[in-house]
């Protein structure tokens, strides 16, 4: 098996650089546990160089975002190459808080073509809004999946993907899903993604879960068979960040 996957999403986090700088160094003395597994880090885009220096050697440099298109003349946006230019390696695609903003499917999967073709690696985020008795859920997740990788058909590119399961309802929340609950979602991503890629495909695409994972919850989270956490809040908490990534590597 792979090495598991740790992805901190700092969003608009922290509020300076030098407090970015900080925290990037902070991570520094636990450098021999990341480089045990997968560490990616995606601060706001004005901290990627201070970070990227921080972390050299024992984290790589992910993005929370990614533009659709590029080089070209596109005020305000972040193209692929200059992403690239900082050495980001992994773009977080999809988010809830980047669709709640009017993020559409179709762009999303616009996104995840211009990171598979500029070389960076797309990080697919899905999750429903809210649950209920009938299960629509599973119908919501099938559709974002399905719309969001639209385009996203070959073999090659799915072994270039990974998705990250956040049910919106569990982001920012005092807890997160439950276990069984993630056991079962899993699976059914799992079924989705071999209906779009095939079995020997889908089987390689990594499945991260996202939603108020902390260092109580990890172990159990870990346990309903994902391959790696995308935290918030626990991100820009080092001890809490060093706690999951420890759970990750036992
Ligand atoms: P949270 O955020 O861990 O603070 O719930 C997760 C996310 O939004 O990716």
């Amino acid at each position: 098996m792979s090495k598991p996957i740790l992805i901190a999403n700092w969003k608009n986090h922290p509020e300076s650089l030098a407090k970015a700088a900080s925290l990037s160094l902070s991570l520094k003395k636990n450098a021999s546990l990341y480089k045990q597994i997968t560490t990616f880090i995606a601060p706001p885009v004005a901290f990627m160089e201070t970070v990227s220096k921080n972390i050299k050697g024992f984290a790589n440099l992910a993005s929370q975002d990614i533009f659709f298109a590029g080089p070209g003349t596109y005020t305000g946006a972040v193209t692929p190459d200059i992403l690239k230019s900082f050495g980001v390696k992994l773009s977080i695609i999809g988010h809830s808080e980047r669709r709640a903003l009017g993020e559409t499917n179709e762009v999303v999967s616009e996104k995840i073509k211009a990171a598979l073709k500029s070389g960076i690696t797309p990080l697919l985020c899905v999750g429903e809004l809210e649950r209920d008795e009938g299960g629509t859920h599973f119908e919501f997740i099938r559709e974002q999946l399905r719309l969001s990788l639209e385009g996203v058909r070959r073999k090659d590119d799915a072994g270039k993907l990974l998705i990250a399961y956040e049910p919106v309802w569990a982001i920012g929340k005092a807890k997160a899903i439950d276990p069984e609950d993630l056991s079962q979602m899993l699976i059914f991503i799992k079924k989705v993604l071999t209906d779009i890629f095939g079995r020997e495909a889908a089987d390689k695409i990594p499945l991260i879960y996202g939603g108020s994972v902390d260092p109580t919850n990890a172990q159990a989270l870990l346990d309903a068979g994902v391959d790696g956490f995308l935290p918030g809040r626990a991100s820009l908490d080092p001890k809490a960040f060093h706690d999951i990534a420890n759970i990750l590597c036992a």
